[in-house]
């Protein structure tokens, strides 16, 4: 299995033994991710960000400077170049040489293939539009490993907006390598698009319902999302599907005990803050397992780990 220099721009470029393989190389890598290395010394990431994050981007520079390599980059395009008119094609043609691997979020879609055709250096794609988040989905994948010891066999709940998440697209892409039963829950206008749900259906079972209470006492795996709603094309459209779906205490009371809730993060309302303190909860869990998937995502691109 080759992953030196590989790019990551969709999960679907990735068979599920290489995903196994990198879900492997993660579980190795939880004890350096905390005690730090020096496997990437010398090595320089850069993070392009063209959208707003919090998680994704500190979760990459932090990954990076744990193996003992730096991290450089721009999180606000309006004070970056781009502001005088800089296409990204020239964009990713400069900053391949200041750095060894690049990582890039982009309201476009395709602008991670694109980014990828031109630069010299492995590029990680951190969200291309309402598309693809690919490395959310390795680490979501390592969640339900690392939690349930298993993915084949589960039955896995999507839950929220499955149109314009692409947490959801890229995850629903990767169960689909896996024998696992999914239910796909979300109100009418934000189904999880044609272009998905037609490629997955080819592969598992996939059942999609409205309402989470017809499918939550044999879910295995909750994972719920926000509505995005900077990517509604209508604003109206966006008020009919606000506050229409919410996980709390009450919902919860037909769950198995050992159901898990994840959920990628930001939180808006679809979580009550009363769920944080059941057995059930895991997104902050998440978080930790984002950063020892994407050391071991950094490792194996920079040619540090076979
Ligand atoms: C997600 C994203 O940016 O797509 N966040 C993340 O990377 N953890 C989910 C979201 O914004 O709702």
């Amino acid at each position: 299995m080759q992953f030196k220099g590989r790019d990551i721009v969709s999960i679907k470029d990735f068979s599920r033994e290489e995903i196994d393989y990198i879900l492997k190389t993660a579980a190795s890598m939880e004890q350096i991710a905390k005690q730090g290395s020096d496997m990437l010394h010398g090595k320089i990431l850069a993070t392009l960000f063209f959208e707003p994050s919090t998680r994704t981007r500190l979760s990459f520079e932090s990954a990076m400077n744990k193996l003992g390599g730096t991290a450089i980059g721009f999180a606000e395009p309006k004070v970056a170049a781009i502001k005088k008119g800089e296409n990204l094609a020239d964009t990713i043609r400069v900053v391949e040489n200041y750095a060894d691997v690049m990582v890039l979020r982009h309201p476009l879609e395709g602008a991670a293939r694109l980014a990828a055709e031109f630069a010299k250096v492995p590029v990680i794609n951190a969200g291309s539009g309402a598309e693809e988040h690919p490395t959310q989905a390795l680490l979501d994948l390592y969640t339900i490993l690392k939690e349930k010891g298993t993915i084949d066999g589960l039955n896995i709940t999507l839950m929220g907006d499955l149109r314009y998440g692409r947490t959801v697209h890229s995850l629903a892409y990767a169960l689909s390598l896996y024998n696992v039963k999914l239910f796909l829950v979300s109100p009418e206008l934000l189904r999880m698009r044609r272009e998905v749900s037609d490629a997955i259906k080819q592969k598992i079972t996939v059942v999609e319902a409205s309402a989470v209470e017809d499918v939550l006492a044999e879910t295995d795996v909750l994972y719920v999302t926000r509505i995005q709603e900077e990517r509604f094309p209508d604003p109206t459209e966006y008020t009919k599907v606000s506050g229409t779906y919410k996980i709390d205490l009450k919902t919860l009371k037909d769950a198995k005990e050992d159901m898990i809730i994840m959920h990628p993060l930001p939180r808006v309302d679809e979580i009550d803050h009363e769920v944080d303190n059941t057995p059930h909860a895991r997104y902050f869990q998440q978080v930790w397992n984002g950063i020892v998937t994407r050391t071991a995502l950094l490792a194996l691109i920079l040619g540090a780990k076979k």
